[in-house]
């Protein structure tokens, strides 16, 4: 699939593939068989859910991409003015849509640099991969397809310095205590004069933010709804995506959206190489996401707790959004 990319600035590579089925099949089991229910988000992304993630991001009512967007868009040159990176690292790559923004300015200041991505959906990385490579022809990219940490594992020497990059406020998606661990596994890589710029969504208002995981043309609903194939492809369960509803929450004294899938009947689903069976009542959910929203003292919280500390905060003068760049304290 790889082998029309030029090998001398491009490599791929897939991190822990063989136990990846066995990975699933046990947080199947121990996510799904007794309450309360969840499944990782991490699931949500094979080729169709990436897709269908893009296609989110481009609704009226997601204002999490496009926000960030505009302010990439008016800060990269500053950004880049104070890395200086000669190699960006970033966890979650997807498309790399917005990192562009940051590249196109990297590439303006250094006739060569080396771009690492890391993101679970391999498909993704390939087709960003063949668009950047054409489009930045000073630019090397090491694609490694695996999970966060699994990513930073495999990470060799980068040259330096090194622009650790997490866009999107994917960070949500985890507990405090996961982020912190995520986190702080990236600084304890950090060399001095390397930096960690942060997508994180703010708190708003609970309307804005329903409306966002709740999109009026049923984009996430769909996103949603498509880990059921995830299982049923990968693990042969029996899942009948009609059978369920999409629902997203806001909790406010979490500070944290929750997509669950709801049982809309009563229904027992068989998983193969499981012995339990899935037993839903109507009503039923499973909890399939969480996505943390921050405050500036959250922010700061977080930072301090992952031996980091704030170089530079931008946001809109709504506060929707934050991007903020980040040194390690050691
Ligand atoms: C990719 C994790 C940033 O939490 O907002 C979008 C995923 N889920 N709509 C988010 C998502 C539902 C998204 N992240």
């Amino acid at each position: 699939m790889a082998s029309d990319l030029p090998s001398d600035r491009f490599r791929i590579k897939t991190l822990s593939c063989q136990d990846m089925l066995e990975t699933l099949r046990r947080d199947a089991r121990e996510g799904l068989v007794q309450a309360p229910r969840s499944l990782p988000p991490k699931y949500f992304y094979d080729e169709t859910g990436s897709r269908l993630f893009n296609e989110i991001c481009k609704t009226r009512d997601y204002y999490v991409t496009r926000t960030e967007r505009e302010l990439l868009e008016q800060h990269a040159d500053e950004i880049i003015a104070m890395t200086r990176p000669r190699t960006c690292v970033e966890l979650g790559a997807g498309t790399s849509v917005k990192t562009e923004i940051l590249l196109s300015r990297l590439t303006a200041l250094r006739d060569t640099a080396t771009y690492v991505t890391i993101d679970v959906c391999e498909e993704v990385l390939l087709e960003s991969a063949r668009r950047l490579l054409r489009d930045f022809p000073g630019l090397a990219i090491e694609s490694l397809a695996g999970e966060y940490l699994a990513g930073i594992d495999a990470l060799r020497e980068p040259e330096k310095p090194v622009l650790y990059i997490f866009l999107g406020s994917s960070l949500g998606n985890f507990s405090e205590p996961d982020s912190i661990e995520l986190l702080s596994r990236v600084v304890r890589r950090m060399a001095p004069g390397d930096s960690f710029l942060l997508g994180l969504d703010r708190v708003k208002d609970k309307d804005v933010l329903e409306r966002a995981y709740n999109d009026e043309q049923g984009v996430t609903a769909q996103f949603n709804l498509n880990v059921l194939n995830v299982l049923n492809a990968q693990l042969g369960a029996d899942f009948r995506l009609q059978a369920f509803s999409h629902r997203a929450v806001y909790r406010e004294a979490m500070e944290q959206i929750e997509m669950h899938l709801v049982a809309r009947i009563s229904q027992v689903i068989a998983l193969p190489g499981i012995d339990e069976m899935i037993r839903l009542h109507a009503g039923e959910h499973i909890l399939t996401e969480i996505s943390r929203k921050y405050t500036r003292s959250s922010i700061q919280r977080l930072l301090s707790r992952s031996g980091l500390c704030e170089q530079a905060h931008f946001e809109p003068e709504n506060g929707y959004f934050s991007l903020v760049l980040a040194k390690p304290v050691h």
